[in-house]
């Protein structure tokens, strides 16, 4: 496995084709590995970033505290598979008089956009970037970004890219709490408080499968589930048009049901598809 920190090393590197591309800030766990596996067993060869990226940070967010620990990341890397790993510097990336940026203007603005409004024009900046430097044929992303997803799934359309985006399944604990590198941020007691997202999420879906249609009556019920757990606290509960991320009244096709709520400091986000 090969590690790189210069864009020139890695623009250099004549990689063996289809090469398969997954972009992370490290810290990984299962989630990221199975991004890896399946850009593993399609393509041949698996390029993976490691980034922090200080763009997609409010000046509010954890970007000093976001853990880190790429001793680690690398064996679990080179244990799957990966062929290349690019662990750029932030200057490398952003260096002195950097002013290009890259915006998907309407999806970006519901859901995590209301609370953190400058994220996805630094996950978009970001990805493009790291696109244009590894060209990959195919990129993976979580289910479990659903927002984020539908971005970069935009913006390589309306941009005409030349590559695939393939949306990989979330991973979960036992407990169905969803992996994140964030989930390190919670105190035991917190942790134990964590899978009630997961748990609104399956009501939601039980509410759905016995026919409830009426998004509204969703949501209450999620939201009061939600509310039984004092150390919660509600950022949103959305179900929307998986094209638009417009709030839904009914369901017709297919929702996004996803939901943000702070566990103690630390704040938590899952979703699932309806229908
Ligand atoms: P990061 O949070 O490290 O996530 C990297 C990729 O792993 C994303 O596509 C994310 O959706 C996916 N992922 C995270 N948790 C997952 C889980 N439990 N199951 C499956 N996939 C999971 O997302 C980012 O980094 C950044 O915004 C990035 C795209 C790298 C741009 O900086």
């Amino acid at each position: 496995m090969k590690v790189v920190q210069t864009i020139h090393e890695f623009k250099a590197l004549n990689l063996p084709r289809p090469l398969g591309f997954v972009p992370t800030m490290g810290y990984l766990h299962e989630g990221h590995i199975l991004l890896v596996k399946q850009a593993k067993a399609a393509n041949k060869t698996v390029a993976v970033s490691i980034f922090v990226n200080p763009t997609q940070f409010g000046p509010k967010e954890d970007l000093a505290s976001y853990p880190r620990d790429i001793p680690r990341d690398l064996a679990m890397l080179e244990k799957a598979g990966t062929d290349v790993v690019f662990i750029p510097s932030a200057a490398e990336m952003y260096p002195e008089g950097y002013d290009t940026w890259v915006e998907v203007e309407k999806l970006q603005k519901h859901l995590e956009g209301d609370s953190r409004p400058t994220h996805f024009k630094g996950v978009t900046t970001v990805v493009n970037k790291l696109f244009n430097i590894v060209m990959p044929d195919n990129a993976y992303f979580g289910q479990k970004d659903a927002q984020q997803l539908l971005v970069i799934m935009k913006m390589v359309k309306d941009l005409n890219m030349n590559l695939q985006v393939i949306a990989c399944p979330t991973v979960r604990e036992p407990d169905g709490l969803a992996m994140s590198s964030r989930n390190t941020y919670l105190t035991p007691e917190q942790r134990q408080a964590a899978p009630v997202l997961r748990k609104s999420l399956m009501l939601a879906k039980e509410m759905y499968d016995k026919g409830e249609r009426d998004a509204d009556k969703i949501r209450a019920a999620m939201i009061a589930l939600l509310k039984t757990e004092p150390q919660g606290q509600i950022d949103y509960v959305s179900i929307a048009d998986t094209g638009t991320l417009n709030e839904l009244k009914i369901i017709k096709g297919q929702a996004l049901v996803s939901l943000a709520v702070k566990i103690g400091k630390p704040r938590l986000i899952d979703n699932i598809i309806l229908g």
